[in-house]
Order: C-alpha cells, then sequence, then structure tokens
C-alpha cells in the first residue's frame, strides 16, 4: 500500500503521512475511541470551519475527552495542513482518540494523552452525472448504536451498511428504525412532499450535519417552506423527492429507492432549485474572485 507522502499532523508534529506513527495500543486502534471530523476546503479556504470545530468539542465532551486545544490552535493547524498541501480543494480530516494505554482495559485509563492526527486529501465534488441524473439508494434498518450524534470512529455498523449498498450497485444505504426516516450511511436525508421540504429534526439517533443545516439556511433566505419533524417510512417512500446531504456529496437527488423509482425517477424541480442555491452560496463564499 503506497501513502502518498502529503504533510499532516500527528501529536505536535508536521511531517509526510508515511512518517507518522500511533501505538499499536492506542485506544483509536483497539476499540475506535476516539471521535473525528471531516472539513471540506475549497481554494484553501475551510468551509464552515468553527462550526465543524464546535461539532468535534460536542462530540468530545459526550465521550469525555477533554478538548487538547482552543479553538484557535485548532484553526492554525488545519490551516497549516491546508497550506502544506499541493491541491486546493481538500478534505480534511480531524481525529482525537483516547491515546495509547497499558494493559488494555475498556474503562478510561487514569493517564490519558490524546492522540491528534489531521491530514489532508483531495476533495473530489460530486460529478455533474450525479447532479444531474441523480443517484440510487437502499434501505437497510438502522443497526448502529444509540448515540449517532456523536461523530464516532468506532463505525464498524456504518462500514457493514455502506458495504452493502455497494454490492447492491447503490451510491447510497437510508437508514430506517421503528418505522421512520433516520439518516443515509454517512449523509442525511431530507424529503419533498405537495412542495414542502422536511427533515427528521436533530436527535441521538442522527448526526445533525453541517450541510443539512446550510440546507435549512437556504430554504429561510429563499423562502421555500422546510419542516423538521419525524417522518414515517411510508412518507418516506412515497416522497416526491429525496435527498441526501454531506460535506463530500454537497446535494444529491435520490431518483430509485431499493429499484423502485421515487417520483419521476429524475431529480426534482425543488431540488434543482436547492441545488442552484447551493452552488451559488459555495461559489459566493469560498470561490468569490470566480
Ligand atoms: N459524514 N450523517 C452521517 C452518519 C455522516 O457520517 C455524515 C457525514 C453526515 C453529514 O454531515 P455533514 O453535512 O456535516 O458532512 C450525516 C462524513 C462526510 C464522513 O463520515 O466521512
Amino acid at each position: 500500500m503506497l501513502i502518498p507522502a502529503n504533510i499532516a499532523y500527528l501529536n505536535g508534529r508536521y511531517a509526510p503521512l508515511p512518517e507518522l506513527q500511533v501505538s499499536v495500543m492506542d485506544r483509536g486502534f483497539l476499540f475506535g475511541d476516539g471521535v473525528y471530523e471531516l472539513v471540506p476546503v475549497y481554494d484553501r479556504r475551510p468551509f464552515r470551519l468553527v462550526e465543524h470545530l464546535r461539532r468535534m468539542g460536542k462530540s468530545m465532551a459526550a465521550v469525555a475527552l477533554v478538548d487538547p486545544y482552543s479553538l484557535a490552535q485548532w484553526e492554525q493547524i488545519v490551516g497549516q495542513v491546508s497550506a502544506s498541501q499541493d491541491f486546493a480543494d481538500q478534505s480534511i480530516y480531524l481525529q482525537v482518540t483516547r491515546g495509547p494505554a497499558w494493559p488494555r482495559s475498556h474503562a478510561f485509563p487514569t493517564d490519558i494523552h490524546p492522540t491528534i492526527f489531521v491530514y489532508a486529501e483531495p476533495l473530489l465534488p460530486p460529478a455533474p452525472a450525479l447532479i444531474l441524473n441523480g443517484v440510487m439508494a437502499v434501505t437497510a434498518n438502522d443497526i448502529r448504536w444509540g448515540r449517532c450524534n456523536i461523530k464516532a470512529c468506532s463505525l464498524m455498523a456504518n462500514v457493514l451498511l455502506k458495504q452493502m449498498a455497494v454490492e447492491a450497485g447503490a451510491d447510497e444505504v437510508i437508514l430506517l428504525r421503528d418505522g421512520g426516516l433516520i439518516e443515509g450511511g454517512s449523509s442525511n436525508v431530507f424529503i419533498v412532499r405537495d412542495g414542502l421540504i422536511l427533515a427528521p429534526p436533530p436527535s441521538e439517533r442522527m448526526l445533525t450535519g453541517i450541510t443539512y443545516d446550510v440546507v435549512q439556511e437556504l430554504a429561510q433566505a429563499h423562502r421555500l417552506p422546510l419542516v423538521l419533524r419525524e417522518i414515517s417510512e411510508a412518507e418516506f417512500r412515497t416522497a416526491d423527492e429525496v435527498w441526501i446531504t454531506s460535506s463530500s456529496k454537497e446535494i444529491l437527488a435520490v431518483v430509485e429507492l431499493d429499484g423502485r423509482p421515487i417520483g419521476n425517477g429524475v431529480p426534482g424541480p425543488i431540488y434543482r432549485r436547492m441545488n442552484d442555491f447551493y452552488q451559488a452560496f459555495k461559489t459566493a463564499t469560498m470561490r468569490p474572485s470566480r
């Protein structure tokens, strides 16, 4: 496996990725005992960095990890990693684990030295064909735990669910629990019924996406009616439009669900408006010179 020599950050040190190593006793490695964030960067400008850092702060607090840095220190690290890459559109990954400990034991160690890791990959925007033609999704029972609002590194259920989607030829898996719509395997879900945009409200069952918040702001700014409320499986399956949102997928229309068309089987009119608003907002805030 060839790991590129991109500069990354590990516990105070900036170095090429292949030179950075963590202990095999790291609790992130042994237990998935850590939290993470993924920040999109356009033309070296991080998108909603403060919001991502705040969400990571909440994830850390929820698992009793002490935030090792101030907001300014995090901004500095992200800025330096970003500036060290030779590609301008980036996906910056941040992770804090409960660090190495001996002997292996589930409960927290008394002496905690968190492992702090930040690296960048090229950010690939969704292919124009996906925006134009939409994507396929399959549904699955939500087999994840009860604290999905925490962006935890332990992603076994998400890994298995996403693999199931890939093997079914789908782009995303959409999760259902107790007869209701929850979210995607790595995205939030909106539906449209009779001109009204609907999405499940924030809860411990889903991650409150940064893109989910942006979509709500854009709906408000452009006077598109949007309501956050629980959505039944039946309402979801018979929706006129279904969208998935995330930092890397942006907003994509689901046009086929479990092999059946959503609406007319093409991205709907409200999706197209919302995506235009999103792209215009992104260009205006992130690429002002274009
Ligand atoms: N995932 N829900 C889940 C379970 C997610 O994993 C993600 C994002 C989202 C959307 O959040 P945001 O709009 O802030 O990207 C919702 C990232 C991209 C990941 O796991 O790689």
